[in-house]
């Protein structure tokens, strides 16, 4: 199980914290993105990368992490078959799973710091997909998109 994982300067440390999480539940993970605070990035050119290697089946998921998680989704939601999720809290973190599949989790480390994204991320990660009418209403997301 291959994760995607990207941040840009202002998620870096939220970025180790998800590696940590995911290399400790067997996941192998490809960085994105910089790695230390100076070296500014622009997280569309991150969020690119990210989706880009989910949409094409190179990663299984990805995650990100920016200051709020929001432009990083609005990026990564231009893709066919990209499901971008902003985790805020752990209702939204087993809804985003159980209900819409989303593919992508968004994390703001200057909203939740590092815990809290190794929190949520275990939630993300441990629920399952319900399918059944959410099936049926996760595949007209990709209308437009195709
Ligand atoms: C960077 O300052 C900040 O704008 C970015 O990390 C993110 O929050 C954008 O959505």
């Amino acid at each position: 199980m291959k994760a995607f994982i990207g941040s840009d300067h202002a998620g870096i440390d939220g970025r180790k914290a998800v590696a940590s999480v995911l290399e400790n539940r067997g996941w192998e993970v490809e960085h994105m993105g910089p790695s230390n605070a100076d070296e500014k990035a622009d997280y569309p050119d991150i969020a690119h990368d990210v989706a880009a290697g989910v949409t094409s089946g190179d990663a299984e998921i990805g995650i990100l992490v920016c200051g709020t998680g929001q432009g990083m989704a609005m990026t990564a939601n231009k893709y066919a078959g990209v499901r971008a999720a902003v985790i805020t809290d752990s209702f939204t973190a087993e809804m985003a799973r159980g209900h819409n599949d989303a593919n992508i989790a968004c994390f703001g480390e200057r909203v939740l710091g590092t815990e809290k994204i190794s929190e949520l991320l275990a939630v993300f990660l441990d629920t399952p997909f319900e399918g059944g009418r959410h099936g049926t209403r996760v595949n007209k997301i990709d209308r437009v998109t195709g």
